[in-house]
């Protein structure tokens, strides 16, 4: 396969699942040495002092969060589940709770952590929080995430701050909740976080924005005689799915956050939580295809599996890239577009759209790479009761058969 995603032992699991089985293949095969390779590479570029976080919600599998334990600073959590699964999962790691419409009850779940910091969203998670953390007792950490706009940066395809969202407070809101902080004894204000968008390809871009977070802190700081060390600069660095080359630069970003913090003079840290760049690489999905049929002078490919759980290409709206891993069997299509579907009763099962391929025939497999995140966990499992794909999770522990049907 002369492609950029070909991965010699992804190949060589997909040959073991086909002997081992008489059923066509329909899998999630994750590389854990890659991911751990890329994660240590993420972590060695970063300048000293910058922590990372891990986005649990991108892919919070257990093997995943152990390949990663040991390199990053932590997890994210964005709901009480996640928050009790990091918890079981990774006891003892610092973790962070965020998102908006925490429930009292997951408040209380977070007070009870010792090593978690919150990410308060408004005023009136603020009062909620301290009165349930006075309750227990409890002093906890905080960061008041903020929704700033900071001009002439431009938009991504997922804005979550910059403009009215329900994510964060606002400035104008900032006084009221410092004020309410300074009778909040329970409550510990250690910094702010920022989370403005997802999807950002642009390094460049992406400086601009963490150099306007640290300047509105240190502003923050002086006009309200804050003591705060800590900004969280977010997640969001994109990945471009049809050519990775134009995904965002993670070097150039590094170089420059160097660059900035020996321009600087100001005692700031930063922390940043990235879910999608650090695991997608790792996951691939892959379905072996039943049938070709031409249909109104179309081809089409129907493979095991589909967007029940491989939902990515449908979030995204995008043909997702493939290599095709082909069988013994003569083709029954050469050099011919063809689309690339699932089992589904519905016409949005749709991996790729009209895609020219050399050769497919039926048993040959779809090997769908940069699947690691917001793949299997944002897929609608459960309709039309299909059976979940094989988990396979190569360089680790066999999986117990309870949490691949997770
Ligand atoms: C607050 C926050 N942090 C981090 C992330 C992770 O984003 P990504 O996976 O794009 O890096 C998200 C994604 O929605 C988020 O809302």
């Amino acid at each position: 396969m002369n492609n950029p995603h070909h991965n010699a032992r992804v190949e060589q699991a997909i040959a073991q699942l086909q002997r081992q089985s008489a059923e066509p293949v329909c899998a999630y095969i994750y590389d854990l040495q890659a991911l751990r390779q890329h994660a240590q590479w993420m972590k060695t570029a970063l300048p000293a002092g910058c922590e990372l976080y891990y986005a649990a919600k991108a892919n919070a599998e257990a093997p995943i969060l152990q390949t990663l334990a040991p390199i990053v600073d932590g997890f994210e959590a964005a709901s009480g589940g996640e928050l009790r699964w990091l918890q079981q999962q990774q006891p003892g790691r610092p973790l962070l709770f965020g998102g908006p419409g925490k429930l009292d009850s997951e408040l209380a779940q977070a007070v009870e952590l010792p090593h978690c910091t919150l990410h308060v969203e408004s005023l009136g998670e603020l009062d909620r929080l301290a009165h349930i953390a006075a309750r227990a007792g409890r002093r906890v950490p905080i960061f008041l995430r903020m929704n700033i706009a900071v001009p002439g940066i431009g938009d991504t395809r997922l804005m979550m701050g910059g403009k009215p969202t329900p994510f964060g407070m606002d400035e104008e809101a900032l006084p009221l909740a410092l004020e309410r902080l300074r009778h909040s004894p329970s409550l510990q204000l250690e910094g702010f976080h920022f989370h403005l968008m997802s999807h950002q390809r642009d390094a460049d871009i992406q400086l601009a924005l963490v150099r306007a977070y640290l300047d509105t802190v240190l502003r923050w700081r002086s006009s309200y005689d804050l003591d705060v060390r800590m900004v969280n600069a977010g997640g969001g660095f994109g990945i471009d799915y049809a050519d990775m080359r134009q995904s965002f630069d993670w070097q150039r970003f590094c170089d420059g956050l160097r660059r900035l913090q020996v321009q600087r003079d100001d005692d700031l840290r930063l922390r940043f939580e990235p879910g999608r760049y650090v695991s997608v690489g790792c996951g691939y999905y892959v379905m072996q295809v039943l049938d070709i049929k031409r249909n109104h002078g179309e081809y089409f490919a129907i493979a095991r599996g589909g967007t029940h759980h491989f939902r990515t290409p449908a979030a995204q709206g995008h043909d997702h890239p493939f290599m095709i891993w082909r069988g013994d069997r003569d083709a029954a299509i050469e050099r011919e577009k063809v689309s690339l579907v699932g089992q589904l009763c519905t016409p949005k099962d749709m991996l790729a759209r009209a895609q020219q391929v050399d050769a497919l025939a039926t048993g040959d497999c779809l090997v769908f790479p940069l699947a690691g995140a917001y793949a299997w966990n944002i897929s609608h499992q459960n309709f039309l009761m299909h059976p979940p794909p094989q988990m396979l999770f190569l360089d680790c522990e066999p999986v117990s058969p309870s949490h691949a049907q997770r």
